[in-house]
């Protein structure tokens, strides 16, 4: 029991906030693609086509004869709005425990939808190569914007 309650402090001290100006800069590279919906679920189910399978309207079918559709598009600005709604909120203290409920609730949600923590991996990595290709991009950047990731992905993980 000792045990756990050690691991559960440490896991808790793992999670390390952006400040605020490493916040500004996640939300700089963020603003830049933010309108990109369609064109960055689209890079997510082109890399990952087992993320695709798991939608009851997507699965088993081509990617180009979805990407144009109205359910593509609105499954798109779910996903984008709920991201830029976290990042909006980061880097202040006082906002944290609202990113922490938005989170757990996508993480418990997903949960129920059967997504393992390999597509949530495979999600990191296709977003992350996309923002990285399309906003400028810096070792400060990359940086804030992993530690935000891996502050977002310690709660989802800790759901699933
Ligand atoms: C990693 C693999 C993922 C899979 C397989 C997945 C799958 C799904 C599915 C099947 C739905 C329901 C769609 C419907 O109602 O027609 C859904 C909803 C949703 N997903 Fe995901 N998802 C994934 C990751 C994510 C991530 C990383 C985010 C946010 C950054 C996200 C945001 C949402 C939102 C906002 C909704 C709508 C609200 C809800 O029902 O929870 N998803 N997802």
């Amino acid at each position: 029991m000792k045990f756990l309650i050690v691991l559960a402090l440490i896991g808790a001290a793992a999670a390390t906030p952006l400040t605020a100006d490493q916040a500004a800069l996640v939300q700089g590279a963020w603003s830049k693609v933010k309108t990109s919906e369609v064109e960055i679920l689209a890079a997510v189910f082109s890399a990952y086509p087992d993320i695709q399978a798991k939608f009851p309207k997507f699965a088993g079918k081509e990617l180009s004869a979805i990407k144009g559709s109205a359910d593509f598009a609105l499954h798109a600005t779910r996903i984008v709005s709920f991201i830029s709604e976290v990042i909006s909120l980061a880097g202040n203290s006082a906002t944290a425990p609202a990113i922490e409920t938005l989170v757990t609730e996508l993480a418990n949600n997903h949960k129920n939808r059967g997504v393992t923590k390999d597509q949530f991996n495979e999600f990191r990595t296709a977003l992350t190569n996309y923002v990285s290709s399309n906003a400028p991009w810096g070792d400060n950047v990359a940086s804030a914007w992993n530690q935000a990731l891996d502050n977002v992905y310690a709660t989802i993980f800790s759901k699933l």
